[in-house]
Order: C-alpha cells, then structure tokens, then sequence
C-alpha cells in the first residue's frame, strides 16, 4: 500500500513521514511528494520515494499520485492560491483513484470567524464534492507557535497579543503528525471530521507565567487591540498581510475559537498531548 504526505519537506510533513516510519510503514511504501525534491535528500537516503509535486502545477500532481492508495495532503503555505493549489491536488487523486485522502485543516473550518478558516472551508468542499473517501484533520494551533521564538518575550519581558483572556487548545506538531499517521494506516470511519487541539488548553498569561517559571526571568502577557498587535508585528518585521492575519487569529482565540475539548487527538494517538511546560521546556533547552 503507498502513502502518499505532500508538502513531505516542511516541518509537518517531514513529521508525518517520521511518524507513518514509526509505526512499521516500510521506507519504500512512502511517497514524499515535495514542490522542491533537493530539500528531500535524506528523505531519499532513508529509502523514501521522493517525487516532485508542485501544487501550482498540475502536470508534476498527476505523476506525483500516480499508484497512491492513501494520501495525506497537508495544506499550502502560499495564502491566497491555496484554494486553485488544493484543487489541482485533488484533481490529480480523484484520477489515480486514491482510496482515502486526509487533509490538514483548521479548528472548525466550516464555521469559525478565524482568517485561515475560507481557505480550508472551500477545500472541504472541494474535497467532498470529488466523492473520494476523506477524512478532515482539522488541527488546531501549533505549540510551536508560541515556543519557537520566545527570544524577543526573554529580551523585553514580555509576550504580546491580542488574545485577551482566550484559552487555546495548541498541540506540537509531532503529535498532529502522528494522528494523520494514525488514520493513514489505521481503518477508521471516512467521510468524517477530527477536530484536534492538545489536552491542555492555556492562556496567553499561562504562556507567560510558564515561560518566567522556567527561564527564571520576568515575562509578562501585555494584551493589545488587535491594529496595535499587527502594527508591532510590522515593526518586527512582518509583512502587512501576514501580521493582519496574525493579528486576526488572536482575535479568533480572544473568542474561544482555538479552544477545543473533543479528546480527538489524543484518541487518534493513543496517549496524553504533549504538554505546555514540556514544549516550552524544549524550546528554552
Ligand atoms: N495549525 C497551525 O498552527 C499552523 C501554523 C502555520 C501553518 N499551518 C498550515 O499547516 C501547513 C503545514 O505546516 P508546516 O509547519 O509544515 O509548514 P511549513 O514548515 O512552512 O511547510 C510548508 C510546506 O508547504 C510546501 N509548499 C508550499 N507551497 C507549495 C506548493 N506550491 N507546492 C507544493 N508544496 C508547497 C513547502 O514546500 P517547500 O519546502 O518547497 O517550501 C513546505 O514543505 C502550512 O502549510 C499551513 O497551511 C498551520
């Protein structure tokens, strides 16, 4: 059986592949589809076939899925062409006949205000109406997120947003990994939708007083309406759209909509999420 993960060089993907290895998926039963196949080298050392596969041009998709049984298409990064991407990739897997595709998506994409939700909510669709079997991981925010550049909260003492009082239901990426690879080799229900967050949801204030407790420094949460939090993105150097979007998504999680409590994940995994003080642990060692 071949199981095809795109977008197999970033960090997701790179995971899954990892994930789907340890769970006894023989090397050469993986596909690792990738729009830049000379990132993928020591995918391919590990006996990992590596193929091109550039969402935006359709030509490399068909080649790409050909012979793939199960495929796990994690969304794009390209905001703004994921909608015309994800179409030409599950065009491609409606004509190789896949029996399952899996896409990444985000906390309630049908519903939610969150900025990234259109893009994963047209995706569903499009999904659906192919009439191949699918099952939606609708992940919701990564750990990583707030533990990966906590540099500037050490430096100035402080964690900005605009987050308000929202909890977040955030998860490492490793363990969103081994729920794709979870239903990837598992036999599940299809047509079915996973809503995914970590077992412990936190505010940013926790975030804070978590990372003060264990770097021994002061760290503070300053909260900031949503135009101040996106204008200090912009003086840290982000591009406009990008640190909107940001911006935005606090919001979402000021509302309750990065919060979840199904159990979906850590069902899928078999374990405890990886918790809060264990990522932000990683992250300062
Ligand atoms: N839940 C969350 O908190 C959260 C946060 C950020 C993003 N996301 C979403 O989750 C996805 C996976 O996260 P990640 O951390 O793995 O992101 P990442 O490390 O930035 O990886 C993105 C991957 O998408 C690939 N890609 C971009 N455009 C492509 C195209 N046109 N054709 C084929 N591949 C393309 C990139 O390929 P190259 O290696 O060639 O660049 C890269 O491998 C992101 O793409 C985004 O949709 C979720």
């Amino acid at each position: 059986m071949t199981i095809t993960v795109t977008a197999a060089t970033g960090n997701l993907g790179r995971l899954a592949i990892q994930a789907l290895l340890d769970q006894g998926v023989p090397a050469g039963d993986i596909v690792a589809a990738v729009r830049s196949p000379e990132k993928a080298a020591d995918l391919a050392a590990q006996g990992v076939q590596v193929r091109e596969a550039d969402y935006s041009k359709p030509e490399t998709l068909s080649t790409a899925l050909a012979g793939t049984d199960k495929l796990l298409l994690i969304s794009g990064s390209e905001v703004g062409q994921r909608i015309p991407q994800h179409t030409n990739v599950v065009n491609a897997a409606v004509a190789a006949g896949v029996s399952l595709i899996v896409y990444t998506s985000a906390l309630r994409a049908d519903t939610a205000d969150l900025p990234v939700a259109p893009d994963h909510k047209a995706t569903e669709e499009i999904i659906r109406s192919s009439g191949l079997p699918y099952v939606f991981l609708r992940n919701g925010w990564y750990l990583e997120n707030y533990t990966e550049n906590l540099a500037p909260a050490l430096e100035h003492g402080a964690i900005l947003g605009s987050a308000g009082d929202g909890k977040v239901s955030a998860a490492t990426r490793a363990d969103y990994a081994a729920a794709a690879a979870a239903v990837l080799t598992g036999d599940g229900p299809t047509n079915t939708a996973y809503e995914l967050g970590g077992d412990q949801a936190f505010t940013m204030s926790e975030l804070a007083a978590e990372v003060a407790k264990q770097s021994g420094k002061e760290v503070a949460y300053r909260d900031l309406p949503a135009a101040d939090y996106a204008q200090a993105l912009v003086g840290f150097g982000l591009p406009e759209v990008y640190a909107e979007v940001l911006a935005g998504c606090d919001v979402s999680v000021s509302k309750g909509e990065l919060f979840v409590d199904t159990g979906d994940l850590t069902r899928l995994i078999a374990r405890p999420t990886t918790p809060l003080s264990t990522a932000v642990a990683t992250a300062l060692a």
